[in-house]
C-alpha cells in the first residue's frame, strides 16, 4: 500500500504536491500567473523581489510563493486585493528608480520581464522618483555584453547564473542597500575576469542591464542598411 499524494487548496482548488515543491510550483502547474522578477526556473529559490507573494490562511504576512513550500492542508490565495496591490506598490518602487523600464527585446531573452509587468499592473513608474541606486559601467569596452547598471534591480539572478549554472563565480554582490552592485573581482573588467562570456546573465536579466551586444550591432546595421 501507497501513502496517499499530500494535498493543498490554491483559488478553491485541491492539488496534488510532491513533498519539497514550493507554493510557486504547484500553483503555476495549475496555471496561476504568480508575478515573478528574480525567480529563474533554473536556480535555486532567492526570495529577494517578494513580488509572487501569496496569503496563506492562519498566516498573517503574505509569503514569498517561490521560496515556501506546500505543506499538505494548506489553504492559499494566490490573487486577492491584497496582494495584488502589494505586488503593484513593489513594482512601482523597482520602476520608480529605473530610467527605463521598456527596452530593446534584443537585449536579452528575459529583458522584457520588467516592462511586462509594469504593464500588466499598470504601475506608476515614477511614483518614487529620487535617487537612483545602479551605477553603469561605460568603460567595459568588451565586444559582447554591455553592462547598463542602471537599469539593474539587484535580483542578482546573473550573479546566480553564474555562480549556479556555469560555475565560473565571475561577478558578484558589492556593498548593501541602495549601494548595492553587482562586480567582478577587484571591480574590474569583465575580460580580466573569470567571465567566459557564455551570455547566461544577459539572458536571465528580467530589465536589459546586461545586454547582448552582437546582436544590438546587427539590428543598428540593419536599420541603417
Ligand atoms: S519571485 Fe519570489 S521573491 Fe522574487
Amino acid at each position: 500500500m501507497t501513502d496517499a499524494q499530500p494535498t493543498l487548496t490554491i483559488d478553491g482548488q485541491e492539488a496534488p504536491f510532491t513533498p519539497g515543491e514550493t507554493i510557486y510550483q504547484v500553483a503555476t502547474r495549475l496555471g496561476k500567473n504568480i508575478p515573478t522578477l528574480c525567480y529563474d526556473e533554473r536556480l535555486e529559490p532567492f526570495g529577494g523581489c517578494r513580488l509572487c507573494a501569496v496569503e496563506v490562511e492562519g498566516v498573517r504576512n503574505p509569503v514569498a510563493s517561490c521560496t515556501a513550500q506546500a505543506s499538505p492542508g494548506m489553504v492559499v490565495h494566490t490573487a486577492t486585493e491584497r496582494v495584488e496591490s502589494l505586488r503593484r506598490t513593489l513594482l512601482e518602487m523597482v520602476a520608480s528608480e529605473n530610467p527605463t523600464v521598456q527596452v530593446d527585446p534584443l537585449r536579452g531573452y528575459a529583458s522584457q520581464e520588467l516592462g511586462l509587468l509594469v504593464e500588466r499592473y499598470q504601475a506608476d513608474t515614477g511614483r518614487f522618483a529620487g535617487a537612483y541606486s545602479g551605477c553603469s559601467k561605460p568603460e567595459d569596452h568588451n565586444p559582447f555584453i554591455l553592462r547598463d547598471y542602471e537599469l539593474c534591480i539587484s535580483c542578482y539572478r546573473c550573479v546566480r547564473v553564474c555562480a549556479e549554472r556555469e560555475g565560473d563565480y565571475a561577478i558578484s554582490v558589492m556593498n548593501r542597500g541602495f549601494q548595492t552592485r553587482i562586480t567582478t573581482e577587484f571591480d574590474g573588467l569583465l575580460e580580466d575576469s573569470a567571465c567566459t562570456f557564455c551570455g547566461q546573465c544577459i539572458h536571465t536579466c528580467p530589465t536589459g542591464a546586461l545586454a547582448d551586444r552582437k546582436a544590438l550591432r546587427f539590428a543598428l546595421k540593419a536599420e541603417v542598411g
